[in-house]
């Protein structure tokens, strides 16, 4: 089935690739504040035993190292959960490890990352055996011949086995197209880097079951959270220089995530809160974002960035969390 939704746009939305009937939710417990632990089972629901699955992509701006700061600010009772800016799924793994009866809708702009998610939850069976032959053929050639396929040539099941290998290859997980929408990260220094984890990919795939996978724009999340829903946004952050903000391409050779698109979700976070849903949102600290969210709950956590376009973002930072 054909998935570049790189076109998306608010007005035209994206296409639904899977959907399932959602479901409401009996009361939630909190969320124990415990972070992500690299175990592979979880004591966290009383009896039972269950494989907690981890983020498998390395993903700029990725939250796995913010959930123990993040949890707080998540109510402790919901219906629905939505996650239009998905990546690698920290938020939503974490949220599942730790709560496992909620529907959910998991959005992003970006057509092969969306491809991914969908072949791991639908097909791991398939995509295991390309995955051992990316291990196995590993080199810098390998890389580079790689990185020149273009995914839309490729079945849906071998893009998202490139997708896992580059991510996992590439300068520090780094996701950059050029205009054309080609992926032009160079290949990192990694001297034997894992592909993947079997295990996990199979609890992954496991905490997708029943799941809503959307590629679409962010506010195509307007067309279906109702009150009593959670929404997490976790855009590509806003900053004063020059930062990193490409995540995805559009057709007309758009990638980066601006002043007016962060006013645009600012809008939609005003509306979903007016219609009684539950709304988070992560965002850099800068005077743009506090004033644009200077309506709501603006909390201060501490994080550390690890990729902007020239590395000199690296080190502590401060994040908002903002909430209503
Ligand atoms: C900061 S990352 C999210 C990281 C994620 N919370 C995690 O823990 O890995 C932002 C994501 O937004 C997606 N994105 C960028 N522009 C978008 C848009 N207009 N609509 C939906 N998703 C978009 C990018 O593809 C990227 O995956």
């Amino acid at each position: 089935m054909e998935q570049d939704c790189g076109s998306v746009t608010p007005e035209r939305g994206g296409r639904i690739l899977t959907q399932t009937a959602p479901s409401s939710l009996e009361d939630q417990a909190g969320i124990p504040n415990t972070g992500q632990r690299k175990t592979a089972t979880s004591p966290t629901l009383p009896g039972i035993s269950v494989k907690r699955a981890l983020p498998f992509l390395k993903w700029a701006g990725g939250k796995g190292q913010l959930l123990d700061q993040l949890s707080p600010h998540f109510p402790k009772a919901f219906n629905r959960y939505f996650e239009p800016f998905l990546g690698s799924a920290s938020v939503y793994f974490f949220l599942r490890n730790n709560r496992p009866q909620f529907a959910a809708t998991l959005i992003d702009a970006n057509a092969d990352l969306i491809n991914c998610f969908e072949m791991v939850k639908e097909d791991l069976d398939g995509l295991l055996p390309l995955l051992r032959n990316y291990q196995r053929r590993h080199a810098e050639n390998f890389y580079y011949k790689t990185r020149e396929q273009k995914p839309a040539s490729l079945g849906r099941l071998e893009r998202a086995a490139r997708f896992i290998y580059l991510n996992k290859t590439c300068y520090n997980g780094l996701y950059r197209v050029n205009k054309s929408g080609a992926f032009n990260v160079p290949i990192g220094s990694y001297p034997k880097p894992k592909i993947f984890d079997e295990d996990n990919l199979r609890a992954v795939s496991e905490a997708l079951q029943g799941t809503t996978l959307l590629c679409a724009h962010f506010s195509k999340v307007l067309a279906y959270a109702h009150k009593g829903d959670l929404v997490y946004f976790d855009p590509p952050y806003f900053t004063e220089t020059n930062g990193f903000t490409s995540y995805a391409v559009s057709a007309s050779g758009r990638t980066d995530f601006t002043a007016g698109d962060h006013k645009m979700l600012e809008r939609n976070v005003a509306d979903l809160i007016e219609r009684g849903c539950k709304v988070v949102v992560s965002n850099s600290d800068t005077q743009f974002i506090r004033r644009l969210y200077k309506q709501s709950k603006v909390h201060v956590v501490a994080a550390r960035r690890y990729i902007n376009c020239n590395g000199s973002g690296r080190g502590r930072v401060e994040e908002l969390v903002i909430t209503g």
